[in-house]
């Protein structure tokens, strides 16, 4: 599943990025709720599956040392060059290149959405390895009533009730400290989860 996703976005990756590639696409209340975030967040962090970018710059304005990855390097040759002031590499959310407990913050802004609901799991343990001890996790994510596959516009992607997200999170190791539900008019409805690292000495 992962090389389609890859290749999906891949052909794709210039027309995604001309329609939601910038803030002013983006919906106040998220750069609102990731700034939020943001202003808590003290250290190297990792916008994982940043796609075109955009939110790795608006964390870098916001002061935080941040680093995009990306499994498409067609994303990131494109990152890098709109923004050359912030770090881009092609990477996979399977292996972040991060030390175990080295990430104050990981923001996972949809990237997890294409994934097949039972490689979550062990995507989310991922996260928990880089994240150190109350450092947080930012999932957005689709919300549905159930774990649905849907015909998104590059490739298939589940819809995820939050109470089964919040479950997955405290399993992988994480705390909810937050969760925002919104459905916009004529877009599908989302959630967005702040999660924080429980102390690795238990
Ligand atoms: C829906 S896009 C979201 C992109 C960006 N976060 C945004 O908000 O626009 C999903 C992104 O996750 C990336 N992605 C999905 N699975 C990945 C994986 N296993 N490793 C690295 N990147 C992945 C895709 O390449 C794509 O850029």
């Amino acid at each position: 599943m992962t090389d389609a996703v890859r290749s999906a976005y891949r052909e794709r990756a210039g027309e995604y990025t001309e329609a939601l590639g910038s803030l002013s696409a983006m919906a106040e209340g998220d750069r609102n709720f990731i700034a939020g975030w943001a202003r808590d967040i003290d250290g190297p962090t990792i916008d994982a599956g940043c796609g075109p970018g955009h939110w790795t710059k608006f964390l870098h304005d916001h002061g935080v040392a941040v680093e995009g990855i990306d499994m498409v390097s067609e994303f990131i040759d494109g990152a890098a060059a709109r923004f050359p002031e912030v770090p881009f590499r092609v990477a996979t959310l399977e292996a972040l290149p991060a030390d175990d407990a080295a990430l104050a913050g990981i923001l996972s802004w949809y990237s997890l959405i294409h994934t097949p609901p039972a490689d979550v799991p062990a995507l989310l343990t991922e996260f928990a390895r880089c994240i150190r001890s109350e450092g947080t996790l930012l999932l957005g994510f689709f919300e549905g009533g159930q774990i649905e596959a849907f015909g998104h516009a590059v490739v298939t992607a589940y819809y995820w009730p939050v109470p089964l997200m919040q479950d997955e999170l405290a399993a992988a190791g994480f705390e909810i400290v937050e969760t925002h539900t919104r459905v916009d008019p004529g877009q599908r409805p989302h959630a967005a989860i702040i999660a924080r690292r429980r102390s690795w000495i238990r």
